[in-house]
């Protein structure tokens, strides 16, 4: 099967990686009509934005049977959890429109830690070591945790916003939280929780589209999580990404795909669970090998701001090969150059901040970047900060220090009221890069001085 060669899209979302994702598809030619519901004030360059919240299934049959749309793609976790492709899936009047994202079942990789850890031992995919606990069996908990080494990681079972995890050092904080947890300080979403062994390395987001049989590995990224430079502070949603990610060679690559991807997707086939869209799995390098964090059923946030402006192919295509299974006669084309995201953010965030601050400058950002919406609104004819992330900046260039420096630039062309955001985006991938090219400048000098040594012992 195929989609018309005009398509009408209706993309679920609002963030950074829904505008990026609709100035993505805008750029294609099978495109007729994109609508972005909700959308921000960027998508609204890129398509027209519907009122109407993506978990709202009612309004967005509605939406997609009066405007004749072709295609649906689900951009946030929450419709999918809540079972957005089975409702298209399961209804007479809307089944035959195909939804980008996951089955209710699949969501699970994301909706429930337990669900995934479970499906990750099943399958033989390396994760850290893990119990789950609830009210029934917390009495087990303090034996478990005693055979770990702190720090401690508590996470709570279901979707808490990105901060349903915690890592403690101390073992009766730990048991303390725990106890917290079960007891309600996350609601509904940390009556399990469970505890796994820490893992020490370097994360790694990659990312796959599949159509539940076959798989395309899209670009992968490195998010920047802490509020601060240096990785300090509190957790956010991300303040920056680049891609692509200097450790994440062949080498590394190849044991992703060997012993993650290809177990994943044969995993969810075996299992038979409905899976077509995109897959998020956070890695941890521990030493040279990938061990999975997560696995999130959706793509990244601000990871989409640097993924999508790498490929060079046409995403409908790539959609295509999702929902009708025809994933692999598709070409996908990642362009070499290196891509950096900075995201702005508002004072507070990811504390509390205010909202509907004028962002000046918009209009003047030149053309060196890619400037991604994520909280703002319009409002009459001023764009206003509608979120805690604001606006993401993409540049591309030869080098992770070229593609910064010019974010870091178009950055400097607009404001808003307590505009804060990360200075050293990429600083430590440079020093990795820098580490290996000293490394490898070193290992053939000595290379070859021996050679030299050896011809000139031969003279
Ligand atoms: P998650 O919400 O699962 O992505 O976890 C949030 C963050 O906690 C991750 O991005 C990691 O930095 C960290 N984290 C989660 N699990 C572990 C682990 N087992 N070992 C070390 N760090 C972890
Ligand atoms: N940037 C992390 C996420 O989208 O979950």
């Amino acid at each position: 099967m195929k989609l018309p060669q005009q398509v009408n899209v209706l993309l679920l979302g609002s963030g950074g990686r829904e505008h990026a994702f609709a100035w993505k598809i805008s750029q294609s030619e099978r495109v007729a009509k994109l609508y972005i519901a909700p959308g921000n004030a960027g998508t609204a360059g890129c398509g027209i934005n519907v009122d109407i919240a993506p978990t709202n299934f009612a309004g967005i049959k509605q939406f997609v049977l009066s405007s004749n749309i072709n295609l649906v793609v689900v951009g946030p976790e929450e419709p999918l959890v809540k079972g957005i492709h089975d409702f298209f899936a399961g209804d007479p009047e809307i089944r035959y429109i195909p939804v980008v994202g996951p089955s209710v079942d699949g969501a699970r990789l994301e909706g429930s830690k337990q669900f995934a850890k479970d499906f990750m031992t099943r399958n033989n995919i390396p994760t850290a070591a893990y119990k789950s606990f609830s009210k029934e069996n917390i009495g087990e908990a303090e034996e478990f945790m005693r055979k770990l080494k702190p720090p401690y990681v508590l996470k709570a079972n279901g979707l808490a916003a990105g901060k349903g995890v915690l890592i403690i050092d101390d073992f009766n904080t730990a048991l303390e939280e725990l106890g917290a947890m079960i007891n309600g300080k996350f609601g509904a979403a940390g009556s399990k929780v469970v505890i796994e062994e820490y893992l020490s390395g370097i994360e790694v987001s990659v990312f796959v589209a599949t159509d539940g049989t076959n798989y395309k590995i899209l670009p992968e990224a490195k998010d920047y999580k802490r509020i601060g430079d240096g990785d300090t502070g509190l957790n956010t949603g991300g303040m920056g990404a680049v891609s692509p990610v200097p450790f994440a060679d062949e080498a590394f690559m190849q044991k992703v795909e060997e012993r993650i991807i290809k177990p994943t997707i044969d995993g969810l086939k075996k299992e038979n669970i409905t899976y077509k869209g995109f897959i998020f799995i956070g890695l941890m390098n521990v030493g040279g090998d990938p061990y999975v964090i997560e696995y999130n059923v959706r793509m990244g946030d601000p990871e989409t701001e640097v993924v999508l402006p790498r490929i060079k192919s046409d995403i409908i295509e790539l959609f295509e090969g999702i929902v009708y299974d025809t994933l692999k006669d598709k070409e996908l084309v990642i362009a070499p150059e290196t891509a950096v995201t900075v995201m702005t953010v508002s004072g507070g965030y990811p504390g509390d901040y205010q909202k509907g601050m004028v962002i000046e400058g918009l209009a003047d950002t030149g053309d060196e970047s890619i400037v991604f919406h994520a909280g703002t609104a319009l409002k009459g004819k001023e764009v206003v900060t509608a979120g805690g992330r604001v606006i993401s900046v993409t540049s591309l260039a030869g080098s992770i220090k070229d593609a910064a420096a010019a974010s870091y630039r178009t950055i400097g062309k607009f404001s808003f009221e307590g505009m804060n955001y990360r200075k050293d985006i990429g600083k430590d991938l440079i020093k990795i890069v820098n580490a290996a090219a000293r490394k490898s400048a070193a290992s053939s000098t000595k290379k070859s001085t021996t050679k030299s040594a050896k011809s000139s012992s031969e003279k």
